[in-house]
């Protein structure tokens, strides 16, 4: 699966989303969050964000690590949906990233 780290927090480009062919790309209420089962790791998300906010999992810099384990548990009580477009913003954030002061203010 690819995930979203840090970078995305508090900024929320969405360029991203228009990219995916699964609609794999979830909004929580600070950050996007890619859905690890629902991922088909076709890479067309990772160039196009302007932050570099994106990676496949074995790729997250040291420093953004936790946020493999947040993408993938922000899914944990969702389930797969099977889309992102259908059930729209979710409203909670992974405690990682709820905890975080204002990013890229
Ligand atoms: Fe976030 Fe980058 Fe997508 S900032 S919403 S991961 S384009
Ligand atoms: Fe979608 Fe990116 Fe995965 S475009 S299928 S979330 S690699």
């Amino acid at each position: 699966t690819y995930v979203i780290a840090q970078p995305c927090v508090d900024l929320k480009d969405k360029a991203c989303i228009d990219e995916c062919p699964v609609d794999c790309i979830y909004e929580g209420n600070r950050s996007l969050y890619i859905h690890p089962d629902e991922c088909v790791d076709c890479g067309a998300c990772e160039p196009v964000c302007p932050v570099e906010a994106i990676y496949y999992e074995d790729d997250v810099p040291e420093q953004w690590k936790d946020y493999h384990a947040a993408n993938v548990e922000f899914f944990s009580d969702l389930g797969s949906p099977g889309g992102a477009s259908a059930i729209g913003p979710i409203d909670r954030d992974h405690p990682l990233i709820a905890a975080l002061p204002p990013q890229n203010q």
